[in-house]
């Protein structure tokens, strides 16, 4: 069936990165050529679950929404907006909490990892997947654009829709689709065992906007060989920087220097250089629009985008509302 709307979000925490955008902005870019409607979200009431700051919130959504815009986001074709701006978010979530499943809930990996490296297991970590599930299904989303570390999530945001509309007995939440890409999971560079991310330092992930001279720096630095691969299989380190060459849109240089790592011949600098020149070649304009964008430019944006979404979620959410028995005017 074709998909009728797109949504996605990312959290405004850190930098935005090679896996960001090769998992899911990239492709968040092309949709918008498509047919569907679509809506990318920078989700400020997620990124709270990893610490109150007050102080450098605001600044990290307003980057990070200039950041999308520079990477291609396009305000005409797409609707670009910050969740905290659409409060429906978190009365949807509310909702679905009496939805979601205790035990579904417990077995969520990202909660599993997340818990497990924070002393203070906040509540919100726990049902962080139901203001995601809240976040795609305000919108009557079908489609969404991620990295393969938020199938789980997904599938429970399913789960969530077709419990509420066995209840409320009508079809009305659809059933969400995932859309994934051939960067799907892009590795660490520092360990290239675990998936590129922010949290886990500075050498482990490339910044869409870090200086030409840094990306090199730290693809060259990237591991390649942790030992004790066989010869004709190739090592993840290998493996995850061939991956970023063809995303760079390398494909004949890739195949090149794979057909040289399985018979043995792989000189590991080469193909390094080879994914720092062609990193940086793909960063270079999209770090140019970034600095062509002035923080009003993007404030008059994210002012537009908002008031878009809220027409959109102030009816599904007026729905919701009656469909399970609350809100004023109704007593
Ligand atoms: P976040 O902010 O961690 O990441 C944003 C997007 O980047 C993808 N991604 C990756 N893809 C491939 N390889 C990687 N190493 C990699 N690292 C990150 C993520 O899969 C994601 O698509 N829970 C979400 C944010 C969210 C959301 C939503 C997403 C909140 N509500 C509704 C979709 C729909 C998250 O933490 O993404």
């Amino acid at each position: 069936m074709a998909i009728k709307r797109i949504f996605s979000g990312i959290q405004p925490t850190g930098d935005l990165h090679l896996g960001n955008y090769y998992g899911a902005v990239q492709n968040w870019v092309g949709l918008q050529n498509g047919d569907s409607e679509t809506i990318y979200c920078v989700v400020d009431y997620h990124a709270i679950t990893g610490g109150i700051e007050p102080e450098q919130l605001p600044q990290r959504s307003l980057q990070l929404a200039g950041d999308l815009i520079a990477c291609g986001i396009d305000p005409e074709r797409s609707i670009l907006f910050v969740q905290s701006h659409v409060p429906e978010h978190t009365e949807l979530a509310w909702v679905f909490n009496a939805f979601a499943a205790y035990g579904d809930l417990s077995r969520m990996t990202q909660f599993k990892d997340k818990s497990g490296r924070t002393k203070h297991v906040n509540s919100g970590l726990f049902t962080y997947p139901v203001l995601q599930a809240a976040d795609i299904l305000l919108y009557l989303a079908d489609g969404v654009p991620v990295g393969e570390d938020q199938a789980q999530h997904l599938e429970l945001t399913r789960g969530i829709a077709r419990r509420f509309n066995q209840i409320a007995g009508v079809e009305f939440f659809p059933e969400t689709q995932i859309l994934l890409t051939e960067g799907k999971r892009i590795m660490s560079l520092a360990d290239p065992t675990r998936k590129m991310g922010k949290s886990y330092g500075e050498k482990h992930y490339v910044g869409i906007m870090e200086p030409p001279k840094r990306v090199a720096k730290k693809i060259k630095s990237a591991v390649t060989d942790a030992g004790g691969e066989s010869r004709d299989a190739l090592s993840p380190g290998v493996a995850n920087l061939l991956g970023l060459l063809r995303l760079a849109g390398k494909d004949v240089e890739a195949d090149d220097f794979e057909a040289q790592a399985l018979s043995g011949d792989l000189m590991y600098g080469y193909l390094k250089v080879a994914v720092a020149d062609a990193t940086v070649e793909l960063l270079e304009p999209i770090q140019a629009r970034r600095a062509a964008l002035s923080d009003d430019d993007i404030r008059a944006i994210l002012a537009d985008g908002a008031a878009r979404a809220r027409d959109i979620a102030g009816s599904v959410m007026a729905e919701v509302r009656s469909l399970i028995g609350v809100g004023a005017g109704r007593i």
